[in-house]
This record gives C-alpha cells, structure tokens and sequence, in this order.
C-alpha cells in the first residue's frame, strides 16, 4: 500500500477518492473549493490528506485542516482530521489506522502538537480512534421546538433580513470581536465567509441571517433549511435582543417545521431556549475527540487542556471539519 497526496493523486485516483468519500460519509471534497481555500488561505494542510492507494486504486482516504484553537494558557494551531473512509471491501485491513498514523507523522514533523476529529460516540470509528489515542473531548448540547408552533414578527429596530455579500467581510470582523476573551474555536482563517460563500459551502441569501442596531451588527446566525426541520450550529449576539430576533427569524422561516440548534447557540443562552419552550439535552451522540501527538492521555486531561466545560467555549458549526 502506498500513501500519497491531494497533489499526487491522478485523475482516475481522483475519482476513486470522490467515491471513497461519498459512499463512506456523503460527501466530496471537491477539487476547485480545495484549490480556492489554498489560494487563499492556509487552512488545509500543505498535503490537504492522506491516500491509501493498492494497485493504482484509493482505498482509503482522510483529509487534513490546520486551525487555530484557545486554549486557556494560549492559542495555536491545532491539526483538524476530517472524512476518514475506506472502501468496504478494504474493511478491517488496517488501511484507516495506517493511513491516520501517516497524518500523525506529517503533523507531528510540522510542530503540531494535538490533532482532533469529530465522530458519533455509537460508530466502529470511535474503538478506532481510541485505539489510536484520542479521547472524548466535547459532545454538544441541543435545543429543539417541536412543530407546529406560531411565531411573532421581530420587533422593527432589531429586524433580521437575509445577508447579502457585502456583509460578509463586516460578519467575519463581527465574530472577531465577539470571539474575543473566549477560547476554543476563536480565529478562523481571514475571510472564511467570503471564502466558504465562494466555494458553495453556504448561500449567503438563504442561510445567513443578520440583525442590525441602526448601522452596527448586532448579530448574525447560519441556519440550514429542509421540508421537515431547520437546524442552526452558528449564532452570535452582541444583546439578548439580537438573539430573539434571530431565533424568532429562524422559526418564521421553519414555517411550523421542527427547528433545532446546538454547540454554542445553545450552551450560551440555555435558559432562553427552555423559556421558549424548547426541548434540550446537554450532550448527544456527535463527539469532539483529541489526541496528543507526543505521549497519550486520560478523558478528563483532555478536557482540562481543551476546556469544553468553561462557559468562554466557543465552537459552531464544528468549526467546519
Ligand atoms: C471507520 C472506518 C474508516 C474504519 O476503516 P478500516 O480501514 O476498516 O479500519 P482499520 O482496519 O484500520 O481498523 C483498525 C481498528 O479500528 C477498530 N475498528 C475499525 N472499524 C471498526 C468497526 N466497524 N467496529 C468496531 N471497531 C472498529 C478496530 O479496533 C480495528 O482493529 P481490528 O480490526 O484489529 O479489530 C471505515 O469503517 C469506514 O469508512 N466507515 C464509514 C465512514 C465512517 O464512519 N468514517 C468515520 C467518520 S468519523
């Protein structure tokens, strides 16, 4: 088995590795979103992933992000391990844990010190990551509303509206400085909005929502929409008006269909969902896992360093990995 990557990978490659990542997670990688956050930006790693690849074909495959975590004695860059998947005829042959010990290496020799992943606590990876020596760091809270429930226009002064791309740059100074003073996920790479808006990754006009105080940004939220339920990963107030503008915004939009949020949303207002009569649970099944790169560690010395208890956290949308 050989291990190359992004760049190595030939066209014939390139499509066995778009079927890996579909038919193992649903999703794909695709090659001109890659190429644009690499121009501008330094989120993916230099190599962007690892390819297992047996007689010209990829079998296995795992994409790299570097991105920046607050801890609470400082911040830096953290490796962020995203669509690990092998083909089920390669099941059970090692092909993940060589090719995630590949990534240990390169991140390792890059002067990273801890690398972290999301997984779902009732999945095979999970045995595969701990194995490996990650631990549970951060599973997150949920607020839902049932449907079917009426909702009250916004008041006129903080009314959401849909984004438009001339607020993006504004937005991304805005969770700037709301991420100010807070620790885990504080600092995205610049221009992440313009950015993920130009790749696709959202549609500014229909998933991001913004209020307004007079001409100041007052608060924002990324909300994704289907027939039977919304969901929102990603809020951020400057007052407690601002957030019930948005949520009421959120559940308008809903049109009676159930309407969820979680991760920070949710841990920064809990009281707020459950006065309005949302449904919440502190963690569920989605986890946050890390491991260190030099040595191993216990549950809970991976909670102490990555701090997921303190009411400072900051994490939405996963930081999208
Ligand atoms: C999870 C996945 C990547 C594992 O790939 P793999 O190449 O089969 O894994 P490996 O052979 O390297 O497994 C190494 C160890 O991990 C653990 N492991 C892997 N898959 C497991 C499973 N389904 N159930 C329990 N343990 C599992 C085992 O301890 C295994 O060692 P063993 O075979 O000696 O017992 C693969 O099953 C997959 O692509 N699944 C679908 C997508 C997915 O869930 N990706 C993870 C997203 S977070």
């Amino acid at each position: 088995m050989r291990f190359l990557t992004f760049d190595e990978l030939t066209p014939s490659m390139d499509a066995d590795r778009l079927l890996v990542h579909l038919s193992a997670l649903g999703g794909a990688a695709d090659r001109r979103a890659v190429a644009l956050w690499r121009r501008r930006s330094n989120l993916y790693a230099d190599y962007v992933g690892v390819f297992a690849v047996e007689r010209g074909q990829v079998v296995g495959q795992t994409l790299v992000k570097r991105l920046s975590y607050t801890f609470p004695e400082g911040t830096e860059t953290i490796g962020a391990i995203a669509s690990v998947g092998t083909r089920p005829d390669r099941a059970r042959a090692g092909v993940a844990r060589q090719i995630l010990t590949e990534v240990h290496r390169r991140e390792r020799e890059a002067g990273v010190r801890f690398v972290a992943l999301w997984t779902n606590l009732s999945w095979g990876a999970h045995h595969l990551y701990e194995k490996l020596g990650y631990r549970d760091v951060y599973a997150f809270p949920w607020a839902v509303r049932p449907p079917g429930r009426t909702v009250a226009p916004s008041p006129v002064r903080h009314r959401a509206r849909p984004a438009r791309p001339s607020d993006l740059a504004e937005l991304e100074r805005f969770h700037a400085l709301r991420a100010r003073g807070r620790i885990g996920f504080c600092q995205r790479p610049v221009g992440s909005f313009r950015i993920s808006a130009a790749t696709k990754e959202f549609d500014p006009a229909r998933e991001l929502i913004v209020v307004r105080d007079g001409r100041s940004v007052t608060g924002y939220a990324l909300a994704q929409y289907n027939a039977s339920r919304t969901t929102c990963g990603e809020m951020l107030v400057s007052s407690d008006r601002a957030r019930a503008s948005l949520v009421t915004e959120i559940e308008r939009r809903a049109k009676g269909t159930a309407v969820a949020f979680h991760m920070t949303p949710v841990s920064d207002a809990p009281k707020f969902f459950r006065r309005r009569g949302y449904v919440t649970l502190t963690s569920g099944w989605y986890v946050f896992m890390a491991a260190p790169l030099q040595g191993e560690w216990t549950v809970g010395a991976a909670i102490a360093k990555f701090a997921p208890d303190d009411p400072r956290f900051l994490c939405m949308l996963g930081d999208r990995f």
